[in-house]
């Protein structure tokens, strides 16, 4: 397939979007985007001192290649300088540009399926209870080293989906057409089963060249 085909991915924190577009992209050849960590590249530059609307304006690969992203610290700075309307238009041409790539994209996210890509071919919403997300968030960040308590990523994640759900801008909440896939009860395999049946019946009903 040469030209472009949009695979939207949104849902609240660590509900399994990154693993799940990974894998989809993985299996179509597609690119992949985690839009999530232009915030949480913002959201960093913000704690060390930068204006977080000049900071997204001026985001660098440099700054989405650093490996100190990924804890909970820039999560919440991410939700916080995601609330500023000036730091979402900022980003906005960067998504869009990548969702049009030749050859397809995945991007996951919270508003790709509402406000980013309103046109995609498939918008997922992929989500799980907060107790489920937490959890598993809490394996990811201990297996990479990270000191951290059950409690505080509970806590963690039950912020951010507050702050994301309840902003004006681009608030967190499924696209009218999106397909919503619960994996509080599903293995990573049984989610990727889940999407791919999503999307192939999107592929046979949309004509592609
Ligand atoms: O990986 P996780 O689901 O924990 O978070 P993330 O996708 O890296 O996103 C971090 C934060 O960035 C979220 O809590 C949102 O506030 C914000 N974000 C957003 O507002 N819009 C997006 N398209 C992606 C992330």
């Amino acid at each position: 397939m040469s030209e472009s085909f949009t695979i939207a991915v949104d849902g609240p924190a660590a509900a399994g979007k990154g693993t799940i577009s990974k894998a989809v992209a993985a299996h179509y050849g597609f690119g992949h985007l985690d839009t999530g960590l232009l915030y949480r590249a913002v959201g960093a530059k913000m704690m060390e001192g930068t204006a977080a609307a000049e900071a997204a304006r001026n985001l660098t690969p440099e700054d989405l290649a650093r490996d100190d992203l990924r804890g909970p610290e820039v999560a919440q700075a991410a939700s916080k300088v995601a609330v500023i309307a000036e730091v979402r238009a900022a980003l906005v041409d960067f998504q869009r540009a990548f969702a049009r790539r030749a050859g397809g994209a995945v991007l996951d996210g919270r508003d790709i399926g509402t406000v980013i890509c309103p046109y995609a071919q498939v918008k997922l919403f992929v989500t799980a209870s907060a107790e489920v997300r937490a959890r598993r968030r809490f394996l990811e960040l201990t297996s990479a080293g990270k000191v951290v308590s059950l409690e505080d990523v509970l806590a963690d994640v039950k912020a951010r989906d507050e702050r994301d759900m309840n902003r004006a801008e681009a608030p967190l909440k499924p696209a009218a057409d999106a397909v919503l896939i619960d994996t509080s009860e599903l293995s990573i395999d049984e989610a990727l089963a889940a999407a791919l049946t999503v999307i192939e019946a999107r592929r046979q009903a949309v004509p592609q060249s």
